[in-house]
């Protein structure tokens, strides 16, 4: 990251899903550093209120609201609160996700599918659609959809994850093409392997300390939230390829 870029967002504002812990409470850090006005949600009151408080303690302006952003309503409210606090949203990243079961689609729950879509694919929109209200009237945006590997080649025993993650790639494309004439730009990014919870769960034999920590795939976050990406639109991008490049 480079002061340059963060000039870019200073001011702009952000909300991101499930920024309570993880990439996306990385990303939340990272935005509010070079000066974004951030917005987090996640269900998890607790963690949430911690991470606001820690952020805010560090000098970023933060606030946050509880919520499931698989729930219109709840959807709906939380990007009411966002609009109410700084009245516009430049910067959408849509970061939270459930990662189910990890068994064959022969023995999938079904339960389990239905809240694996719901959150990762129905959440996205119903949260995408909210914002889209406001993005519109700005004729300005950036939505960042955080997909996975996955999602990109589909691989055995990623059930409903990899399927609402190829489904979320679908949907940046659909968006993107709507949207390409309004001046806001959507495209997703692989994190790949990151030091999180949600690794974790999927690899509970792996040393974490093997990963990157979400702080050093923040690059790429930046540059879509920074008018340096205006333009770049529909795009499927990989957070290892702008860490490497160390830009
Ligand atoms: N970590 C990796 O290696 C990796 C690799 C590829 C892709 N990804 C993607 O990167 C993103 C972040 O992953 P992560 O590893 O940071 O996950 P994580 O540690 O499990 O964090 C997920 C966040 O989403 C929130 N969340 C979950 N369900 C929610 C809901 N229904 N409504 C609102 N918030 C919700 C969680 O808080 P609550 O539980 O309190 O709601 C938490 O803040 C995900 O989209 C994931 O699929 C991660």
């Amino acid at each position: 990251m480079t002061s340059e870029e963060g000039q870019k967002i200073s001011g702009k504002v952000a909300l991101i899903t499930g920024g309570s812990r993880g990439i996306g409470k990385a990303v939340a850090a990272a935005y509010a550093r070079e000066g974004a006005r951030v917005f987090i949600c996640a269900r998890g009151e607790d963690h949430l209120a911690r991470t606001v408080n820690e952020i805010r303690d560090a000098g970023g302006e933060i606030a946050g609201q509880a919520g499931d952003i698989g729930k219109a309503k709840d959807a709906q409210r939380i990007v009411g609160a966002a609009v109410e606090l700084y009245g516009r949203i430049d910067v959408l990243v849509n970061n939270a996700s459930l990662l189910g079961s990890r068994v064959a689609i022969a023995d999938y729950p079904i339960a389990d599918w239905e809240e694996v879509v719901r959150v990762n694919l129905t959440g996205v929109f119903l949260l995408t659609q909210q914002v889209l209200q406001v993005m519109i009237r700005q004729r300005q945006g950036s939505i960042i959809n955080v997909s996975s590997g996955v999602g990109r080649t589909g691989k055995a025993r990623w059930g409903a994850y990899a399927c609402s993650k190829a489904g979320l790639e679908g949907f940046t494309q659909v968006l993107a093409d709507e949207l390409k004439d309004s001046g806001i730009r959507v495209n997703s990014v692989n994190p790949a392997a990151t030091r999180t919870a949600m690794r974790a769960e999927a690899y509970p034999d792996e040393d974490p300390l093997s990963l990157p920590a979400p702080e050093e795939i923040m690059p790429i976050f930046l540059y879509l939230a920074s008018d340096e990406s205006a333009g770049v639109t529909g795009k499927a991008l990989d957070a290892r390829e702008r860490m490497k490049r160390g830009k």
